[in-house]
């Protein structure tokens, strides 16, 4: 069983940010503090717990304009395509909706590109490395669609 949630106390966003930064940061090297941007309090976060309470997902969404990007989503490998990827999305995009944003966007790694192509998200090009020399491809989904 897991549970999705927002992190608000200190421990539960400190554990947040290290599962980040474990699982989008520390393989490649990165110092722990490399997960965080100055976008941080004016996000909303989301997390999943499985059923012992150990943190397995995160997630995030800001809004931009009258749009929405999502950065920083990640799931722990020994609970990846268990459908958790796609409950943590559906659950941001369910943030956006209820803030009237019609359309969400992305900077994807090359492996996350199918992922999120099933979740109905489309590539637009080749954008900039928000981190490292990792290519990234920016993809965008309508959510009035
Ligand atoms: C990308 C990621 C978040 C997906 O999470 P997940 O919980 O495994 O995803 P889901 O189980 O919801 O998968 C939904 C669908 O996408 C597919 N999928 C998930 N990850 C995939 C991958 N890396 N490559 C191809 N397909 C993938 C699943 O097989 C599933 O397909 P189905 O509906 O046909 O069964 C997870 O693999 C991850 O944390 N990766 C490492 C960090 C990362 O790269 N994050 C993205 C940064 S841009």
């Amino acid at each position: 069983m897991y549970t999705i949630f927002e992190p608000t106390s200190k421990d539960e966003f400190n554990k947040y940010l290290i599962l980040r930064w474990r699982l989008l940061r520390f393989p490649w090297g990165a110092k722990k503090g490399s997960e965080i941007d100055d976008m941080e309090g004016v996000s909303i976060h989301r997390a999943i717990k499985d059923r012992k309470g150990q943190l397995v997902a995160v997630g995030r969404i800001h809004f931009i304009n009258q749009n929405a990007q999502i950065r920083y989503m990640a799931v722990q490998n020994s609970h990846r395509k268990k459908g958790l990827g796609t409950k943590l999305i559906l659950e941001l995009e369910k943030i956006a909706l209820i803030n009237k944003i019609k359309m969400v966007f992305l900077n994807s790694r090359e492996n996350a590109i199918e992922f999120y192509r099933k979740n109905g998200y489309s590539t637009i090009c080749e954008t900039d490395s928000s981190f490292g020399n990792i290519i990234h491809y920016r993809m965008e989904k309508n959510l009035d669609n």
